[in-house]
């Protein structure tokens, strides 16, 4: 969702802020923006669409500048449109905003300054905040910094701001409750941001601000405060990441790229954790907890979307080995009933982003009622790591493509071990069991990469398929999630409407839509239940659907009730899943462009949802 970048300090701040809003288009947006101080007062220059298109309306202009501040809008108040994007400019014209967020009671305050003669340009929230901050620092006659804290004091919702002044050359202000920002701390300069992204190459110094904090940040100084007005003392951090991780390395799209990195994120996320040869698994966030974890009387895993679908796995698995009951809840419909937690509970929460709203509130009600929380985490240093109590992260690296891929596989692989640590500890598995699992989920690696070397049979299949109106994804057990994914993928980057089901689920409605038009991908390897899906497949091929199987190496019968079938080394059936989606990735992928999607950008989606 909507990306922030800010710089000062002695380079030219537009050539910084545009290549950092660039580097957080992944976010998804629909019209961005800069201001930059210049002569006191503010150039704004503001464009519906992609950002080349506002570089565009930029070709000619003096940009000469070293403060600015830029936007990449996901529009919630008001349309996309080229006077809703960001920044926006107070009435006077002194002061310029940029906002992340929503600002809840915006239309209250709205009339409250329309009742005073204010006029709006936009129809967006942030301009009704950003007058509102103009209209107490005049009637106060106090300093941008105090107007603001006043008007927070004010706002209910969420935010992430950005203010410049066009009478002070130097400063941004900036304070964030529920949308992240953080600040690279250069020589003599500042950059702000989303993510770390857009300052990479220039510092790995950065400092993450926490909720209720207000930063005034000057090309040598940098002010940390909360909304009492009392200092606190900046956590310098050192990043962890490289330019490379997030340029595209020769792939046509970093969905690609991220799909094709997983037998290294993978090893990567395992590294240092699984020794197999020792029978070991080491987790610190376990141990250290492992009483609260192996007493738990039950575990409530919370998340959204495909990390949800990750959750799905996790309460098979650890039912399975743990033998601890475990509920898997859409943090969107958590945060908003009444649910019982109780103290003693675990919450596992798991998110690529580490940011997404809805998982973030809905930790914060479950500590409230005392729950252990257990983060499984991708982006480190991220909100919902910060607020978990332990954790592990995935270790995937940056995943920039809007379809998440390798932090999907990454949180099965955390999981897993989780699981298997948990259930040693908790004596529920036996020795042999263990090792044979530890054993399997070290070769995953070496098993993702043999599938990925025959990408090219499941582009073929993409061809045939790609015009398809509908899609079902099938399978039983362990299975089941991956098909839940194997159709989110499939809708989020090729717009084809797919659904995924239980395959035995299946008759008791969705068999109505079977006919020889709608492909049905089964996902068909050697497990528990293989022969129970083999029976599902039959009453597909009864009436005529097109069957494409995922199947286990060495299988002879699938094929034959298959149109295109696409093999996977054998595997335990509760590591399958790591497996099993990546073919799938790949079907939404090739499929998604042949059709001419954005695959990395697809329509109305953001990659880091910072909004109810
Ligand atoms: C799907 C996808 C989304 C995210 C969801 C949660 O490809 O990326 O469904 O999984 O928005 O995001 P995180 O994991 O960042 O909390």
């Amino acid at each position: 969702m909507c990306g922030i970048v800010g710089y000062t300090g002695p380079r030219q701040a537009y050539p910084v802020i545009i290549k950092g809003l660039k580097r957080l288009e992944y976010r998804g947006y629909d019209s961005s923006g800069v201001a930059l101080w210049r002569n006191h007062k503010i150039d704004l220059y503001k464009k519906k669409g992609k950002v080349a298109d506002l570089e565009e309306i930029m070709i000619g202009k003096d940009v000469s500048s070293n403060l600015g501040i830029g936007h990449t809008r996901w529009a919630t108040h008001g349309e996309p449109s080229d006077r809703n994007a960001h920044p926006h400019l107070s009435a006077s014209g002194r002061f310029a905003m940029i906002h992340n967020g929503i600002i809840e009671n915006y239309a209250q305050i709205k009339n409250e300054l329309v009742k005073k003669g204010y006029n709006f340009l936009s129809d967006t929230d942030t301009e009704v905040l950003l007058n509102f901050v103009e209209d107490i620092q005049k009637n106060n006659n106090c300093s941008l910094e105090e107007a603001l804290r006043i008007a927070l004091k004010r706002v209910s919702g969420a935010y992430c701001i950005l203010l410049i002044d066009s009478e002070d050359p130097e400063t941004i202000i900036a304070a964030r409750k529920g949308s992240p920002l953080v600040i690279g701390i250069g020589k003599g300069e500042h950059f702000l941001a989303s993510d770390a992204s857009p300052f990479i190459e220039y510092t790995k110094e950065v400092v993450y601000v926490n909720d209720y904090e207000l930063a005034i940040v000057k090309p040598d100084e940098l002010i940390l405060k909360n909304l009492g007005n009392e200092k606190i003392t900046p956590y310098v951090q050192k990043l962890d990441m490289e330019l490379a991780a997030i340029e595209k390395g020769g792939y046509d799209h970093f969905m690609l790229k991220e799909i094709f990195e997983q037998p290294s994120t993978i090893y990567d996320c395992l590294r240092g954790r699984l020794d197999a040869a020792a029978g070991m698994i080491r987790m610190s966030g376990i141990s250290e907890n492992i009483d609260k974890l192996i007493n738990a009387p039950r575990i409530i895993i919370i998340a959204c979307g495909t990390s949800w679908h990750a959750g799905l796995v996790a309460e098979y698995i650890i039912e399975e080995l743990c033998r601890i009951p475990v509920e898997v809840e859409y943090a969107s419909e958590f945060r908003y009933r009444n649910p019982i937690v109780h103290p003693g509970d675990v919450i596992i929460a798991i998110s690529q982003s580490g940011e997404t709203a809805d998982t973030l509130v809905a930790l914060e009600k479950a500590k409230e009622n005392g729950a252990f929380i257990f983060g499984v985490v991708n982006a480190v240093g991220s909100s919902i790591a910060r607020i978990s109590h332990a954790g592990a992260y995935t270790h995937a690296g940056p995943e920039i493509g809007v379809a998440s891929t390798k932090a999907f596989t990454g949180q099965l692989a955390v999981l897993m071990m989780m699981a298997l640590k948990i259930a040693q500890e908790k004596n529920t598995i036996s020795k042999e069991r263990y090792q044979m699992l530890l054993n399997e989920l070290a070769d995953v690696p070496e098993k993702v990469d043999a599938i990925l070397k025959n990408a090219t049979l499941i582009k073929d299949i993409a061809e045939t398929y790609k015009d398809a109106k509908d899609f079902l994804f099938l399978g039983r057990g362990y299975s089941f999630p991956v098909a839940l994914e194997g159709a989110l993928k499939l809708k989020e980057i090729s717009y084809i409407h797919a659904e995924g089901y239980p395959a035995a689920e299946m008759k008791h409605g969705p068999i109505a839509l079977v006919d020889a038009k709608l492909p049905v991908v089964f996902i068909a390897t050697s497990d528990s239940y293989h022969e129970k899906i083999v029976s599902n497949m039959q009453e597909i091929k009864a009436r005529k659907g097109r069957i494409i199987s995922i199947i286990t190496d060495g299988d002879s019968v699938t094929p034959t009730l298959s149109n295109h079938h696409f093999t996977i080394p054998p595997a335990n059936e509760l590591i399958a899943p790591i497996l099993n989606v990546i073919p799938l990735q790949l079907l939404a992928y090739y499929i998604g462009v042949l059709r001419g999607v954005d695959v990395d950008k697809p329509r109305n989606l953001a990659k880091s949802v910072t909004v109810e």
